[in-house]
């Protein structure tokens, strides 16, 4: 079963009065769901954003994520904690693992152990992954159980469809969100997007964001911007047909755009 909503809102590099007036658009528009990590520097800004908005906290889903340097067993939980102050919350939806950091000093059972403690004291209500490979996947749900796994959140978009690592985590049932599903702006331009697009009558960031959901993946597309806002939310009502599907699927070039050195594993 799912328990990662399908559409919610990414956050990364917004910061101050900007994560502030997108959150609150969003908010307005009707996202439920807001993606921010304390590396972000903006759960503060994300917390008055929601304090300000009046919608009840219960509605809400937020996921935030560990950063690396709070992996260890003596700090994990209390980097939570903070997290849950700034956000004005006593409870995050989700936490992640940001990255796996292989040589950061700390085991990965230390961290998933961790993390598994900072739920049974209720900090979070469900534990996941980021950036995780199969090898790190499969060591994670050695130590915690894969049905704790709610999600592993990787970066898939047309050009980049991570196949050999969906294809194991669907098979595992770890739910997939899949982060900068536009590919930052890239796919958008794209002009096999951009003709399925005219014949829906619909954008292209639409076209990709339905794309990843057809397949049964969350997304958690950022915008500045309101109509952008407004306009990605309505791709939950964007149905493709299968040649639609067919022709992204095609798109494929490993067209990666995040991987960062000391953090990324060894990508599947
Ligand atoms: N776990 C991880 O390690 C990780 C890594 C990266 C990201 N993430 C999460 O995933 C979220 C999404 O990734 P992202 O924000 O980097 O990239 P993204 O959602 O793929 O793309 C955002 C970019 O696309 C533009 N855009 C959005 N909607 C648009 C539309 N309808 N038409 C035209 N342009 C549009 C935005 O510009 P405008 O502002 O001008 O609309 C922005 O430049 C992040 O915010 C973060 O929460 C997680």
């Amino acid at each position: 079963m799912n328990r990662i909503p399908a559409f919610g809102l990414g956050t990364f590099r917004l910061k101050g009065q900007v994560v502030i007036d997108s959150v609150r658009n969003g908010l307005e528009l009707g996202y439920r769901a807001i993606d921010t990590a304390q590396i972000y520097g903006n759960e503060a800004e994300v917390g008055e954003a929601i304090a300000g908005s009046g919608v009840r906290r219960e509605e809400l889903f937020l996921t935030t994520k560990i950063w690396v340097e709070n992996y260890a067993k003596g700090k994990l939980a209390a980097s939570l904690e903070d997290s849950l102050t700034k956000l004005r919350t006593d409870y995050v939806d989700l936490t992640l693992i940001h990255w796996p950091a292989p040589n950061n000093g700390v085991s990965l059972e230390e961290f998933m152990t961790a993390l598994a403690d900072a739920k049974a004291r209720g900090l979070t209500r469900e534990i996941g992954v980021s950036n995780f490979n199969i090898a790190l996947t499969q060591q994670a749900m050695a130590v915690v159980g894969k049905d704790a796994i709610a999600t592993n959140q990787i970066e898939l978009s047309p050009y980049l469809q991570n196949r050999k690592l969906v294809n194991f985590l669907q098979r595992e049932g770890i739910h997939v969100t899949s982060y900068m599903t536009l590919a930052y702006g890239k796919v958008l331009g794209d002009p096999v997007i951009g003709a399925i697009a005219q014949r829906h009558e619909a954008t292209p960031a639409q076209v990709a964001l339905a794309w990843a959901m057809q397949l049964g993946y969350s997304v958690i597309p950022s915008s500045t911007k309101r109509e952008n806002l407004a306009s990605n939310l309505r791709a939950q009502t964007l149905h493709l047909t299968a040649d639609d599907m067919a022709q992204i699927a095609a798109l494929e070039r490993n067209g990666r755009e995040v991987s960062p050195d000391g953090l990324a594993p060894q990508w599947d």
